[in-house]
């Protein structure tokens, strides 16, 4: 795993946004993971200017997202699809149909789940995992005790989570307490992950999942066992870091570092 860290969350939104257009730039017909939260929407929105910029092209991209509520249609604000038509598929060329989010509103939940999975193992796996974090470490929906061998399944979301995001929601008790996610296996199984963490309110969950042992109780510490890690952070998340030193002598000092540039 790699720390970089950078002054500001939009600095850091900008780089996460640079590195997913530079994967498209390189393959045309990337496959990308997706996130939605709010921290991803400066990633999204970034993302969507270099494209008018810079011309790239997302035609024969293809997206898979971590998740999607239970009982939520595309139709429905709170959706994750509706964030992503607004946030990204919209302002990019993508063909939507090239676009993949579990369906919330699945009549076989155990069916919708093998088959994306299977979708995605079709497609040739992803290449490019974009992830955040919440406050209950999970990544995706994946809450604690999620196996790290898990794949695209129901969970049931904790406390923290339906805190952290039913502000969201006009009426906040509308928030669905289980969502469809990707497994934490099904993200380890990605050839190349990026984890965006900004602001104070996650410095202690980073600094669990970055420098603390590996655990159930923290999905987000199983990506100390991925190879291609690197997480990107603003400097108000870091400051629970023990390591932050090394990791700023690194992003200056080490070359190789360019690969995530
Ligand atoms: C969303 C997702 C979640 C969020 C996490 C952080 O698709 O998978 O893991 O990334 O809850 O959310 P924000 O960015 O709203 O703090």
């Amino acid at each position: 795993m790699e720390v970089i860290i950078r002054e500001t969350e939009q600095i850091a939104s900008d780089m996460v946004a640079e590195i997913l257009c530079e994967q498209v730039r390189k393959h045309h017909d990337t496959v990308l993971g997706l996130a939605t939260g709010r921290t991803m929407e400066r990633v999204y929105s970034r993302v969507a200017e270099i494209h008018k910029k810079e011309n790239v092209d997302f035609l024969h991209t293809k997206t898979f997202n971590l998740d999607e509520y239970v009982g939520l249609s595309p139709e429905n604000k709170n959706s994750y699809r509706y964030y992503m038509n607004e946030l990204l598929f919209d302002q990019i060329n993508i063909d939507l149909r090239n676009t993949y989010l579990p369906n919330g509103m699945a009549n076989d939940f155990e069916v919708e789940c093998k088959k994306y999975e299977e979708t995605i193992k079709n497609v040739g796996g992803i290449d490019l995992q974009l992830l955040g974090i919440g406050e209950s470490g999970h990544i995706g929906f994946n809450e604690p005790l999620s196996a790290f061998r898990s794949r695209t399944r129901v969970k049931p979301l904790t406390p923290t989570t339906v805190a952290q995001n039913s502000p969201l929601f006009d009426n906040p008790e509308d928030m669905p307490k289980r969502a469809i996610s990707m497994g934490i296996g099904t993200i380890l199984d990605a050839k190349r992950i990026v984890m965006l963490v900004t602001g104070e309110k996650k410095a202690d969950v980073l600094a669990k999942a970055v420098e603390g042992p590996v655990t159930a109780m923290i999905s987000a510490t199983a990506l100390q066992l991925h190879a291609k890690c690197v997480v990107i952070v603003d400097e108000a998340a870091a400051t629970k870091l023990q390591g932050k030193d090394y990791y700023h002598w690194i992003f200056q000092n080490e070359p190789e570092w360019e690969s995530f540039r």
